[in-house]
């Protein structure tokens, strides 16, 4: 390839190489290139052992939860419930805290729905101009249902949040603020323990679209304030499909249920209906029984990684891509916080969004373009969309070659 740049390597590269064998989808080409997959924001590739666990459970123990008294439902129903432990273990919070959803859009809208019931006119619900739609929506719809406000905390050019306007946003009006943890189209990285901090001075509740946290690195919930903090599983090496809600335990008690059916309940009459214990109150009708056993085993790999020595990596992908990136003509980087996780957000000064994408594609080269489901914050910089290359710990240089190969064909076709 005459177009190749030439990385030197990184020095964490043996420890990515030898977790890069755990992921059988990376080792495919496409269209005759080695896959260069940098769509991680959107969904992370799954290890052996996710999907060897999934595997497992229908091959072997596939029964139904919380409803027989037979051998197989049992044995099922223990390793349902021993991902609740695991996964409230891993953000340091206890069992009846987890709530198991389809994923992040689910946690949220379980929030802002049960809350709406209880927001009036004259409350302000506050979020981020950086968050993705689905901790907007919920929102919105929550607001014009009880007639609270929505306020959104603005962000400057470089993608950090202005924390003098969110002081000056709350008040004793403020019931939530739901901010994300890490923004999924540019990659900043909130102080978020300062924005709960500010919040629950001013008597708020706070949620965390914690979705683009966990591929890198473990989130305690304590650390952060969370009273609510919602994650998918696809988007930390589990499988689609499953996802967490995690409340504090007065606030899931309070909370109504979003849907009512089976398991939900304690007893059923046609006089009335009467709530199952937290969490289960949240957790209506079969849930996802496969996919959590994998969202289990997806933490138990994270559990067993060593952190820094990962973080150094991503530090290393984020670095090189943007530095490189830099060097060539026509490439603006969208999105420069200080304090960001590995997410290279850019566009080219000629070729829309979803062209770049195309060239990059028929490259071997794996990315996002678009709005990211993040359109206010699109417009906040006059946008139509970007490209988005988002690294995860498999990643490595000869990604960001492919990358920057790709980037000098979009020059060359069309400058
Ligand atoms: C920051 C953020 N929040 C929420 C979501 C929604 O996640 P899901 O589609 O898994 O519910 C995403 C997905 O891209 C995201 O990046």
């Amino acid at each position: 390839m005459s177009d190749l740049i030439e990385i030197p390597e990184a020095p964490t590269a043996t420890a990515a190489a030898v977790l890069r064998r755990d992921f059988a989808n990376l080792r495919q080409r496409v269209y005759g290139h080695p896959l260069a997959y940098l769509d991680n924001a959107a969904t992370t590739q799954k290890p052996d052992i996710v999907i060897d666990r999934i595997h497992r459970f229908y091959a072997t123990e596939n029964s139904n939860v919380h409803r027989g008294v037979h051998y197989l439902s049992q044995q099922a129903t223990d390793a349902f419930e021993q991902v609740r432990a695991t996964v409230a273990n891993y953000i340091g919070a206890s069992p009846s805290e987890i709530v198991f959803t389809s994923g992040t859009t689910h946690g949220v809208n379980m929030v802002a729905s049960g809350m709406a019931q209880r927001l009036q006119p004259g409350d302000d619900v506050i979020v981020s101009a950086l968050e993705h739609h689905a901790n907007i929506v919920p929102w919105q719809i929550a607001c014009e249902r009880s007639g609270a406000t929505l306020r959104v905390i603005p962000v400057d050019d470089g993608g950090v949040l202005d924390l003098t306007a969110y002081g000056e946003l709350l008040s004793d009006r403020t019931k939530i603020v739901a901010v994300g943890h890490t923004s999924n189209a540019i990659g900043t990285i909130n102080p978020v323990s300062e924005i709960s901090r500010l919040a629950h001075e001013a008597g708020a509740v706070v949620l965390v679209d914690a979705a683009q946290a966990f591929a890198h690195g473990p989130v305690d919930v304590e650390e952060l304030g969370a009273d609510f903090l919602c994650f998918s599983g696809h988007k930390m090496f589990g499988p689609t499909g499953t996802g967490v809600l995690f409340g504090r335990r007065d606030l899931l008690e309070a909370l109504p249920p979003f849907q009512g059916g089976g398991d939900m309940i304690d007893t059923v009459s046609f006089e009335g209906t009467s709530y199952a214990d937290v969490p289960h109150k949240h957790e209506a009708g079969t849930p996802n029984i496969a996919g959590v056993l994998g969202l289990g085993a997806a933490i138990e790999y994270l559990r067993g990684l060593d952190w820094e020595l990962i973080q150094r990596h991503e530090n290393w992908l984020l670095e090189t891509a943007t530095e490189q990136l830099r060097r060539l003509s026509g490439i603006t980087i969208v999105g420069t916080a200080p304090n960001k996780a590995s997410v290279v957000s850019f566009v080219h000064h000629k070729a829309h969004p979803y062209d770049v994408g195309t060239v990059l594609d028929r490259m071997g080269v794996a990315v996002r373009t678009g709005h990211h489901c993040a359109m206010p914050l699109m417009e906040r910089y006059s946008l139509p969309g970007t490209v988005r290359a988002s690294f995860a710990l498999y990643n490595n240089g000869a990604d960001i070659e492919a990358l920057l190969a790709g980037m000098h064909k979009v020059e060359s076709l069309f400058s």
